[in-house]
């Protein structure tokens, strides 16, 4: 019961330390090109699927936001990217944050294909608000107009 006792309480801290530290962050990636954003249609959740989106996923321990923008974006669509600057305010979604951080294709890269999505395409400011972005996307349609406008 001792031993048992304490491992209760060692998973209690192990929770308290990971709220301290904050939440899970997701990165989404808002790759641009010739004045137009990519989109990405999601396939799961099912609530989720046939929703564009920003491509990106969870940062991973010991990895910087910036690097996990680059490793997601060679996982999903096949290319290497540059980050640029952060875009729009932390969103709150289930799984934690989600911070947009914009970026470009580096020197050479090969134009993003659809490794996970069902569907890429790349969006211009005039057609931005009318997408139908997952929920947390819709958040930063007025950062991504105001970005693709020059
Ligand atoms: O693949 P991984 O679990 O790393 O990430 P994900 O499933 O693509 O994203 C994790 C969570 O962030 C999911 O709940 C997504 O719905 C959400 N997300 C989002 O709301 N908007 C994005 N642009 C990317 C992810």
């Amino acid at each position: 019961p001792f031993r048992r006792l304490l491992a209760t309480r060692a998973t209690v801290l192990a929770e308290a330390a990971r709220a301290l530290a904050g939440a899970q962050v997701v990165v989404a990636t808002a790759l641009v090109r010739d004045a137009a954003v990519l989109a990405a249609r999601r396939t799961r959740p099912p609530e989720l699927a046939g929703l564009w989106e920003l491509p990106g996923g969870r940062v991973e321990a010991g990895e910087s936001e910036a690097d996990a923008v680059v490793r997601e974006c060679r996982e999903e669509l096949g290319t290497d990217v540059v980050v640029d600057a952060r875009l729009g305010t932390d969103l709150r979604i289930d799984a934690g944050v989600l911070r947009v951080h914009a970026a470009h294709l580096a020197d050479g890269a090969p134009g993003p294909r659809a490794l996970e999505h069902s569907g890429l395409r790349w969006v211009t400011a005039a057609e931005v608000p009318g997408v139908d972005w997952v929920p947390a996307d819709r958040a930063v349609v007025a950062d991504l107009v105001d970005l693709l406008r020059p």
